[in-house]
This record gives C-alpha cells, sequence and structure tokens, in this order.
C-alpha cells in the first residue's frame, strides 16, 4: 500500500512538474538553439536532428545526459551545460509542441511555398541531395606539392607558408580544406565579395582551388599571441542565453580549430582586426555566405562591444 501511494505520488509530481513547463519560455531560450536545430525545429542541416513534435520526456533525458556526460557530443555539451531543469522543461515543452517535420512539409506544400525553407523535410532521396551538396560531404582531394607551387600567387598577402604579413589579410595555414575550398569558390561565384580576392581567383580551375587548400592545410600556424578577457571568454564558451547567441564553442571547439568535417573554420591564427571585420560583414549581412544563415543569425544579436571582446578572446587561443 505505501509503495502505491508512493508511486502514486511521483506520477502526481512529474505530472505537475510538466504543468510547470513554459512552452513560451522555452520559445524564447530556443533562440540559442536554431542555429543548428531550426528556428521551427526542423533542422536546417542533415548533420542535426529534427527536434520539432519529439516527445517531451525523450527530449528532457536527452539534454540531461548531454549535461552529465551519459551521452556525449561536442556540439551538445556545451549547450546543455547551462540549462537548468526548469529551462529543459520549457525547451522539451516547446519543441514537442510543435509541428512535425512532415506536418510543416505538408503545410508548406499546400500552401505553394517553396521547399528551400523546409529543405531537410524533403523525402529520403532529396536528402542525399543535400547532403552531397554540402561542404562537409565534399571531397577536395588536392595535391599538396602542386598547390606549393600555385601559393606563390598569394604570399604577397597572405604569406609564403600562409601565415598573414599584415591583419588585414587572413591566414590560412591550418585552416581546414574545405572550408578553404569553399571560401575560394565562393570568391569565384560572387556569393563572398570582395574586391582583391575576386581578382586573385577569377582565372582558378577547380583543381587550383583544391590544390591550394590542401596545401594550406597542412602548414603550421602562430596561435595564442593576443591577451585573454573575462567578457570575451564567457561569450565564447557560454554564448549569450538572454540574446540568443549561441556558444562560439559549439562550433569552433574549445581551442578554436573549428570542425574539419562539419567545414566550421579554425579561428586560431587570425588577427582581432580580421575577426572583428568578418563579425560586422555577417552582422550586415555583406558576407552572406555562410550556408542556412548559420553565423549571420549570431552576429545580428551581437553588440560592438561583443564583437570587440570576442574577438580579442579568440587572439588568446592556442
Ligand atoms: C552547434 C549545433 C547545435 C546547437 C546550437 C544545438 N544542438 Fe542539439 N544537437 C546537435 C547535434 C549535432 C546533435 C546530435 C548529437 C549526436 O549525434 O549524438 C544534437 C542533438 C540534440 C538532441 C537529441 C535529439 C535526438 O533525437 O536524440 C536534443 C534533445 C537537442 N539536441 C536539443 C538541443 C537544444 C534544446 C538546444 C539549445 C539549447 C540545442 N540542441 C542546440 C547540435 C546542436
Ligand atoms: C593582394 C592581397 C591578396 C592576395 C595576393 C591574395 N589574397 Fe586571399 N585574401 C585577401 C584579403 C584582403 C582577404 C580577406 C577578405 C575579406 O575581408 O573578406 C582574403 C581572404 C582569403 C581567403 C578567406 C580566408 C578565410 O579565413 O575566410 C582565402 C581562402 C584566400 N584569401 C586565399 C587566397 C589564395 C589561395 C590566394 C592566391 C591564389 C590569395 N588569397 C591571394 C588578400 C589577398
Ligand atoms: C552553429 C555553428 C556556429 C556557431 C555557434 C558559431 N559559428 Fe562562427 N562560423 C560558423 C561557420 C559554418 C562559419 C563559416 C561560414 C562560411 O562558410 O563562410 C563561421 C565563420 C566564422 C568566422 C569567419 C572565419 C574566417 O576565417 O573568415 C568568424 C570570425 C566566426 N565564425 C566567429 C564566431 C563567433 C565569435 C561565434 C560566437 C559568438 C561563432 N562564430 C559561433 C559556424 C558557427
Amino acid at each position: 500500500m505505501k509503495k502505491i501511494i508512493f508511486s502514486l505520488l511521483v506520477a502526481l509530481s512529474s505530472v505537475s512538474a510538466a504543468q510547470a513547463a513554459d512552452a513560451n519560455a522555452g520559445k524564447e531560450k530556443a533562440a540559442v538553439c536554431s542555429a543548428c536545430h531550426g528556428p521551427t525545429g526542423v533542422s536546417a542541416s542533415p548533420m542535426f536532428p529534427n527536434l520539432a513534435g519529439q516527445n517531451d520526456a525523450y527530449i528532457i533525458k536527452q539534454l540531461k545526459d548531454f549535461k552529465s556526460g551519459a551521452r556525449t557530443d561536442a556540439m551538445m555539451a556545451p549547450m546543455a551545460a547551462n540549462l537548468s531543469d526548469a529551462d529543459m522543461a520549457d525547451l522539451a515543452a516547446h519543441f514537442s509542441g510543435l509541428p512535425s517535420a512532415n506536418e510543416q512539409a505538408a503545410a508548406s506544400a499546400s500552401t505553394g511555398s517553396s521547399a528551400e525553407t523546409a529543405p531537410s523535410s524533403a523525402p529520403v532521396a532529396g536528402n542525399v541531395e543535400v547532403l552531397s551538396s554540402t561542404p562537409a560531404a565534399a571531397i577536395y582531394a588536392g595535391n599538396v606539392a602542386a598547390g606549393k607551387n600555385k601559393a606563390v600567387a598569394c604570399a604577397a598577402c597572405h604569406g609564403a607558408d600562409g601565415n598573414s604579413l599584415a591583419p588585414m589579410y587572413p591566414s590560412l595555414a591550418g585552416q581546414s580544406a574545405n572550408y578553404l575550398a569553399k571560401q575560394l569558390a565562393d570568391f569565384k561565384s560572387g556569393d563572398r565579395k570582395d574586391p582583391v580576392m575576386a581578382g586573385m581567383v577569377a582565372a582558378l580551375s577547380k583543381e587550383d582551388i583544391n590544390d591550394l587548400a590542401a596545401f594550406f592545410a597542412v602548414q603550421s600556424t602562430n596561435t595564442g599571441t593576443g591577451e585573454s578577457n573575462e567578457a570575451g571568454h564567457k561569450l565564447y564558451l557560454g554564448g549569450d542565453t538572454k540574446k540568443g547567441v549561441t556558444a562560439c564553442i559549439a562550433c569552433h571547439g574549445v581551442a578554436g580549430k573549428g570542425m574539419k568535417q562539419a567545414g566550421f573554420p579554425s579561428l586560431t591564427g587570425q588577427s582581432k582586426d580580421y575577426l572583428k571585420k568578418q563579425l560586422a560583414s555577417f552582422r550586415d549581412a555583406s558576407r552572406s555566405n555562410d550556408n542556412n544563415g548559420i553565423m549571420r543569425n549570431i552576429a545580428i544579436k551581437l553588440s560592438d562591444a561583443d564583437i570587440e571582446a570576442v574577438a580579442q578572446y579568440i587572439t588568446s587561443l592556442k
């Protein structure tokens, strides 16, 4: 009998805990999640799971496991680290209440809006298409020795070994080959605009691009030359829950080395000036070659002071 009363009490208290969860509060807290899981819980890339319409209790359990380390994932660990039990309940209430990916796709099909608004809800064959067109899945089999010869043309600004000679020029040494090849292709197509680089890439073939990317990717770079600071450190590691800024660490990594497979660039070895310029350019969308607005959605929420602090902090990473 005692046992039954006890389990009734447990059941009752978990019901009231579920009722206390606030989907509206969850929606606000979910701003930091939208970079990967999409603003409507339908993920923007095949690498990230959909959360829309997922079971409430399952979401809470996964978040707890990411926080405790029982489930390990380099991107989710820093995201879950700062969540309280109440945050998790609110987030789960929000995502579980959203129409599922299929329902969202059906709704947008019936209103005639383009498939582009819900790319990951495309049928399986469509997903394969998306996957093969993402930088993460592309294969850049460049030739390092050929790249070295071709890189002579780049040395005046980026240095012979890809360690830049002036703060306005980014370092290329040690950067992910996927990312470098994507940037060169973007300068060529005009998706990323820069008058100097547009001239440099105009005559490059796909093979040239792959060779150059392969060469610079294997060079070593000087890192950790700058001073750290508290505000930048906080933003990089924890993001800003109030403003909905996803922590930089989730994609650029603990040491700022990025995630090569995903095409998330290394930020180490760059000058503060270059980092500030890129963040400001994502913020005003003058740089808009980031897939799904992944960086623009973050930068738009950063103040000048945030940019100053986080750029300074990144120069201290090694
Ligand atoms: C930087 C990208 C990124 C961000 C930001 C992010 N996630 Fe994730 N999330 C992932 C990845 C990647 C996985 C899959 C992990 C794996 O493979 O185990 C995942 C998995 C999950 C899962 C498990 C889903 C399942 O089906 O098992 C939940 C729940 C989740 N995320 C919730 C959140 C919430 C809530 C936020 C915001 C507070 C958030 N995520 C922010 C990348 C991200
Ligand atoms: C005259 C100077 C100059 C030369 C020569 C030059 N670049 Fe650049 N490069 C720049 C500038 C300036 C930028 C930054 C553009 C911006 O602010 O967005 C840049 C950016 C890049 C980027 C993007 C880096 C990042 O972190 O996003 C790559 C990749 C690149 N250059 C590769 C090359 C290659 C390969 C060559 C030789 C074929 C080359 N560059 C020659 C000036 C130069
Ligand atoms: C959800 C993943 C994600 C998060 C979180 C994220 N970034 Fe990025 N970032 C990217 C991707 C992807 C790119 C490359 C976009 C492209 O293809 O040009 C990028 C590019 C950049 C660049 C330009 C690098 C270069 O060499 O030109 C800077 C600077 C940057 N991010 C800083 C930050 C800072 C600071 C934060 C935290 C406030 C942050 N990022 C959070 C994914 C992310």
